[in-house]
């Protein structure tokens, strides 16, 4: 089975998936790993584990359609099984999300449908909850609004910081996106027209 990540930055997540896959816990193979971002530290992440890491810079294409057109042959010349975007911070257009439907996954570092967009920690903490985390979804056209797959909730500590409370979502972040490939891999975790469901059962 064949995963395609989509970066634009550091790419924690990404190693977190490299490293299940060296531990034979990924149920695939990352074929590709692709960044808008051409300087993204994810693309030598990719490199030394001997993955094909290619840069796509956003702003060399005219349009966001022209961008997305382009990605769509990049990603589709791998045929890849599932797509993943791993802190992929770009605005996708519904063409790209409906070609990739039920075949691609974000994670967001809140518990959706709590703190979509930007920014998640800063106004979790601000508005005081006892309770953060993180969610991996099914990508939809809304941002951050696709249905939910699997999520990780962290207790909020009254001396946390935004820095502290970053820390502690991504090491969730970490565990529970190759776990969420492996079962959408093995084909337990599914987006279809029944919604989300897990081994069959809706969630
Ligand atoms: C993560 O916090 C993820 O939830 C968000 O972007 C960040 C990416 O971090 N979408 P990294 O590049 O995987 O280190």
């Amino acid at each position: 089975r064949r995963v395609v990540v989509l970066i634009s930055g550091n790419g924690s997540n990404l190693q977190a998936l490299i490293d299940a896959q060296q531990h034979d816990q990924l149920g695939g193979e990352i074929v590709a790993v692709i960044s808008n971002q051409p300087d993204a530290y994810g693309l030598k992440r990719a490199r030394d584990a001997g993955i094909d890491a290619v840069a796509l810079p956003h702003r060399e294409y005219e349009s966001r359609d022209a961008f997305d057109g382009a990605l769509i042959k990049v990603i589709e010349r791998h045929e890849p099984d599932l797509v993943v975007l791993a802190g992929f911070m770009r605005f996708l257009t519904p063409r790209f999300v409906q070609r990739f439907l039920g075949r691609m996954i974000n994670i967001h570092p809140s518990l959706l449908p709590d703190y979509q967009g930007l920014q998640t920690h800063a106004r979790a903490l601000a508005d005081g909850v006892s309770e953060h985390g993180c969610s991996v979804h099914f990508v939809t056209e809304e941002l951050d609004g696709g249905p939910v797959a699997l999520q990780a909730v962290v207790a909020v500590a009254e001396n946390d910081t935004e820095a502290t409370l970053k820390a502690k979502v991504q090491a969730r972040e970490h565990l529970i996106m190759p776990i969420a490939v492996k079962w959408c891999l093995e084909g337990r975790l599914r987006f279809g027209p029944k919604g989300v469901t897990f081994d069959g059962t809706p969630l």
